[in-house]
């Protein structure tokens, strides 16, 4: 609790809002005091001695004096283990039953009394102390786990009482030179430093800045980067945890290596891990075909979007449109927060100040250039209405009704905007089942896309925790279990049951959804955001530190709210930010009620013209957005990457945080400072172009770049071919002059239409040629530069940069 928590709590209280807070807190409090075990006196436990071994297809079962180890290579080469007795499923983040076992993988002696399991990517090692360890195929040590250690209780918990989990500590070990990246979204990354990271879906209450965690979206997802090679690690367990992570060091001269340490203690729940090896793009591939590929975003979710809590009406919705429209600004869509609905209840609408929301959407839809689509907040907390609404409705299904109960059968109520609210829980199927077929009023009211929020899940407490008391009881499929254990999965459910939805009601259209909170597998279901991001210059490089990790943790599309949530911008930062924002997947401004405007023509005529210039340049790279979204549900690539993802190996490129990779033809470079007019760029290796000046520059190094307010610096890979949007709306292809002597290339993958069709990947490379296409014999000064499709043809009419 900080000073800032602390005021607020007190000022609240001089609200009804506040003040049902505070009772609201009390009461979880109370239920918890009455529902939950202390803590009592501890048992320390450690697996011992190894007794025996039992081969298993792919591995095998380490037994072990006080636990048992379960080792498991899978086909696709992700490693498995599990320490007492638990295996990969049931999860929530792995889709089905996970892979299959690698019938070439078996358990054989290893040095030492230990044991193996070699495989053509990886080799498992277990000591006959319970350590673990990772290793590439020539036997350097990726990863190292030492025996973990458990916590037990020693006396059972008192009757009626959940018992307290069997917390358990797990240290790693990786290389020295090993940077650490992911565990979902995090400001201070995407180079996640020494320190503290919680594994606990959290509000930060208003608003955040590079300082704060945990946020919304934690996940136990670790890549870790180091010379000896890449991997991801995965610890399949959703109770609340804490990972303390310490960079190694290189010893000086012939002085020792510090390795990198990775300490992990969990308050219960699971010991299981995934690791994942190999090239970065390889273990991103692995890591989405563990957890399932990225939905894929309708095309029209790669434009622009303008959000704002506080549109207040109809009216002034269509002032805003119209303020795009007549400056010939494209706009996708507009998102509607919780004032349009009737008293914050979710799935209503103010009749009064929307009084024909279909008609409005109608009319939005119908305008020029692909129209404005609609897009609708939903918030998981139902307002307490006995026998109305969505509340009666919700009561209704199944014997207990769809609201989260705690111990003794009451339902646990919390505070939110409507007022006493209930909390359906979305681990029951029967109740994902009901709240997915809600979402049929909202497509009645014309609404073409759903924004989760508040789903962490939020009850508002003027102190402590803001969510529900963790003795509240859930289904968990069938399971059973309490909110340590469902906390963290709420949103990801909550998706689910949004999406499956969605999909019932319209077979035939990818739904667009993103959520504020979610956990490892979200991007089954869709994207994410920032959540309320502080307009400030910390944030704005909070806002990118977050998409580069979720993407690392196979979160392809997400994006901040451009300006930030609460404050007003200076013309400067909401400049920059939209730059930014211009590049990455979701292309969202939001603010709250309370903050200043965000429309690019509020800010004067020089920040307009500039802003134009951004918007144009996202709506004509939209086929590049429409080819990484299907790209990254294919192979798990994000389309916002770190510069090192080609190049793991180069280190420098590892502490880069400033810049980033749009799919594997550009380099975006935005700028996050005030003041700043150029900036110095690193440069993976090869040639780059600036995409303005056309001027070429090698890598790998660095270089400084002009970034007048104007633009923002974006080079181009020599060789690139990029599909662009020309200004009659066909598609057509950009190509980037390759080194001489060199070839280059790209895919195109053309969105088949709002179904499901996966569309078809197109081929292209580049090359030099002498001499245009059919002119042979041109002498080598008129080299041109052509690009073939795959199987040998010239494409006509590609225009050639860089030359
Ligand atoms: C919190 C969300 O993060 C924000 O985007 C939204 O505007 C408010 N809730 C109000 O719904």
């Amino acid at each position: 609790m900080n000073g800032r928590d602390l005021v607020r709590a007190v000022t609240e209280i001089g609200t009804a809002r506040g003040r049902r807070a505070w009772r609201s807190a009390w009461r979880h409090r109370r239920t918890d005091a009455e529902g939950l075990a202390r803590r009592g006196a501890e048992r320390a436990r450690v697996p011992g001695l190894l007794t025996g071994t039992e081969p298993r297809p792919g591995g095998g079962v380490l037994r072990f004096a006080r636990s048992e180890l379960l080792v498991r290579v899978t086909a696709g080469g992700a490693v498995f283990w599990g320490w007492d007795g638990a295996g990969p499923t049931p999860s929530y983040a792995v889709v089905g039953t996970g892979p299959e076992p690698d019938p070439r993988a078996v358990l054989e002696p290893d040095t030492g009394g230990g044991w193996r399991v070699v495989s053509e990517r990886v080799t498992v090692a277990v000591s006959r102390h319970g350590q673990v360890e990772v290793r590439t195929p020539g036997g350097v040590v990726l990863r190292r786990e030492r025996p973990p250690r458990w916590w037990e209780q020693v006396r059972p918990a008192p009757q009626g009482r959940a018992p307290v989990g069997a917390r358990w500590l797990l240290r790693s070990e990786v290389q020295a030179d090993a940077r650490f990246f992911g565990l979902g979204g995090r400001a201070s990354g995407p180079r996640l430093r020494d320190g503290v990271y919680r594994l606990w879906n959290t509000d930060p209450r208003g608003g955040f800045g590079p300082g704060d965690d945990p946020l919304y979206v934690t996940m136990p997802v670790q890549l870790v980067v180091a010379d000896a090679g890449t991997h991801l690690a995965f610890y399949d367990d959703t109770w609340d945890g804490r990972v303390t992570l310490r960079e190694g060091e290189e010893g000086a001269g012939s002085g020792p290596d510090r390795s990198g340490v990775s300490e992990l203690r969990m308050d219960g729940g699971p010991l299981r891990c995934w690791v994942l090896v190999g090239t970065p793009a390889r273990v991103l591939q692995g890591w989405s075909g563990l957890t399932g590929a990225a939905a894929v975003p309708p095309e029209w979710a790669l434009g622009y979007q303008h959000a704002r809590w506080g549109f207040g009406s109809a009216v002034e919705v269509r002032r805003v449109v119209d303020g795009y429209v007549s400056r010939g600004i494209a706009l996708a869509a507009v998102h509607l927060d919780i004032d349009h609905y009737d008293g914050h209840r979710v799935f209503t609408v103010d009749r009064e100040r929307f009084p024909d929301l279909p008609g409005l959407a109608k009319e939005l839809r119908a305008l020029p250039g692909g129209g404005v689509r609609l897009v609708s907040i939903v918030d998981p907390a139902v307002r307490v209405e006995p026998g109305e609404g969505v509340y009666g409705s919700g009561s209704a299904v199944g014997d207990a009704g769809a609201f989260v109960r705690d111990g003794r059968g009451r339902e646990v109520r919390g505070e939110v905007w409507p007022g006493t609210c209930g909390y359906p829980d979305f681990t029951d199927p029967a109740v994902r089942e009901w709240w997915g077929a809600l979402y049929e009023e909202r497509l009645a009211n014309g609404f073409a896309g759903i924004w989760h929020d508040m789903n962490e899940p939020v009850s508002f407490a003027p102190l402590g925790d803001m969510t529900l008391p963790r003795s509240a009881r859930h289904a968990l499929e069938g399971a059973g279990g309490d909110h340590r254990a469902a906390h963290n999965v709420y949103a990801l459910a909550m998706a689910r049951a949004g999406y499956e939805g969605l999909v019932r009601l319209r077979p035939g259209e990818r739904p667009f959804l993103f959520s504020r909170s979610g956990w490892a597998g979200m991007q089954r279901y869709g994207g994410t955001w920032s959540g309320d991001v502080e307009t400030s210059w910390p944030g704005l490089r909070a806002s990118l530190a977050l998409v580069l990790g979720l993407g690392l943790c196979g979160v392809p599309y997400s994006g901040p709210d451009v300006g930030g949530f609460g404050g007003s911008p200076s013309p400067e930062l909401y400049l920059r930010w939209l730059q930014l924002g211009s590049y990455l997947p979701l292309f969202r401004t939001h603010s709250a009620i309370w903050a200043g405007r965000r429309e690019p023509w509020e800010f004067g005529a020089e920040v307009e013209g500039h802003a134009r210039a951004a918007l144009a340049e996202r709506e004509r790279l939209r086929p590049y957005f429409v080819t990484l979204a299907h790209l990254a549900r294919r192979t798990g690539a994000p389309y916002v990457r770190p510069l090192w993802w080609g190049s793991p190996e180069e280190r420098g490129l590892r502490d880069c945080e400033d810049a980033f990779l749009l799919g594997d033809a550009l380099l975006v470079a935005p700028v996050l400072e005030c003041g700043a007019d150029r900036r110095a760029v690193r440069l993976p290796r090869g040639r780059w172009y600036d995409t303005v000046t056309e001027t070429a520059y090698e890598g790998p190094g660095q270089v400084l770049l002009d970034a007048p307010l104007g633009r923002i610096p974006v080079l181009a890979r020599a060789g690139a071919v990029i599909p662009v949007r020309a200004e009659d709306g066909s598609v057509g292809l950009e190509a980037w002059a390759p080194a001489r002597g060199r070839t280059g290339g790209g895919l195109v993958v053309r969105d088949a239409g709002p179904g499901f069709e996966p569309g078809t990947v197109e081929r292209y490379a580049s090359r030099w040629a002498v001499g245009a296409p059919g002119v042979p014999g041109t002498p080598e000064a008129d080299a041109v530069v052509v690009v073939e499709r795959e199987g040998g043809a010239v494409v006509e009419g590609v225009r050639v940069r860089g030359v």
